[in-house]
């Protein structure tokens, strides 16, 4: 029996593979590569290159191999560009998605862990967001998100679909192998270690002048490796108990941008420039959760959340794959 992996060859789809791998799971990853990279999984990994919405291709996929469940990563994943190209996010995020479920029912598969995220609670109300805040998303990439948890609910309700959704954010850090490489890169630090590695001359700081102590935005960062053992957490509890749930994966601490970037300084010894520019549009001023509940459900701690830990981990990998996965000729 294997589980498929959609957007396994992505930043955290790949880590979380590893990580499958190591415990001797069964896995079959399914990515187009729009954004990820054949690179970051193994030659010897079951690998079928194409969309998460080819009927086709699904059925192939569950004929070929005995699926018993998924971990659906496959996703566009930047708020900005889902400002600009709604359509593609609805499409990819959610109608692929949908297609995905349906060849996932039809083929028998009943355990689906769905990579949610934070940007299904809009500007939350009250910090930090637990799981049953109010949910409005202020832009299109949070409704794509939402909208598909609520497909996943009502397929438990008449299908008998168990799913568990894990809302994140500001995934972060690196493996001894895996890293994160996405071009063009819109997360804070990997930018921020080009920078300090002088790949790029200053670093673009988006909003200045937010209701927070340095007026720029406070996120929850969570190592990636943290997010992996928590994704595969899920789909043993979703074995074990076949009860479908929300979570938050955080760790519970906020760190402004300037805080990441002193960081960054710090643990690298080298210089970086922050240039402060206007906030972007969809983003929300502060962001951080709290995971008591996937804490306590999944017996989950995330060990290496801590800032140092992040950064470190990330420098050490960018200092090994200064051109990601990109080979140096
Ligand atoms: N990175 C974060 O901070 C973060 C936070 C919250 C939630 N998430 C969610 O986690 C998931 C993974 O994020 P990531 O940072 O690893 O992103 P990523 O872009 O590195 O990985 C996504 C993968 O999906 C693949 N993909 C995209 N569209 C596809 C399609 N139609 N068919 C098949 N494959 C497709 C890409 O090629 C890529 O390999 C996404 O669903 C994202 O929304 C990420």
């Amino acid at each position: 029996m294997a589980i498929l992996v959609t957007g396994g060859a992505g930043y955290i789809g790949s880590v979380t593979v590893e990580n499958l791998l190591s415990r001797g799971e069964n896995v079959v990853v399914l990515d187009n590569l729009s954004r990820g990279h054949r690179e970051a999984l193994g030659a010897n990994v079951i690998f079928y290159q194409g969309n998460v919405g080819d009927r086709e291709l699904l059925e192939r996929i569950t004929t070929e191999n005995e699926i018993e469940s998924c971990i659906h990563f496959a996703a566009l994943a930047y708020v900005g560009e889902s400002i600009e190209k709604p359509r593609e996010y609805f499409e990819i995020n959610l109608e692929q998605g949908i297609t995905l479920l349906g060849s996932l029912l039809k083929a028998g598969v009943r355990r689906v862990v769905f990579s949610s995220s934070c940007a299904t609670y809009g500007d939350p109300e009250h910090l930090p967001i637990i799981e049953t805040a109010r949910q409005w998303p202020i832009n299109p990439y949070g409704w794509s998100k939402l909208l598909l948890e609520r497909a996943l609910a009502s397929y438990d309700e008449a299908y008998g679909l168990k799913f568990i959704a894990l809302r994140y954010f500001n995934a972060a850090g690196a493996t001894e192998a895996l890293g994160e490489h996405h071009e063009p890169e819109t997360h804070l630090i990997p930018n921020a270690l080009r920078a300090a590695s002088g790949q790029t001359s200053k670093l673009e700081v988006f909003g200045g002048s937010y209701p927070t102590p340095d007026g720029t935005a406070i996120r929850d960062y969570i190592h990636v490796s943290d997010l992996a053992d928590a994704h595969v957490r899920s789909l043993n509890h979703l074995r074990r108990h076949n009860q479908s749930e929300f979570l938050y994966l955080a760790s519970g601490r906020g760190y402004s941008v300037l805080e990441v970037i002193e960081c960054v300084r710090e643990v690298t010894g080298r210089p970086v420039y922050a240039h402060i520019r206007p906030p972007r549009r969809g983003d929300p001023c502060r962001l951080v959760a709290d995971s008591s509940k996937a804490q306590k459900l999944l017996s989950w701690q995330p060990c290496h959340s801590d800032l140092p830990t992040i950064v470190r981990t990330a420098w050490d990998w960018h200092l090994r794959h200064p051109n990601g996965y990109v080979a140096v000729p």
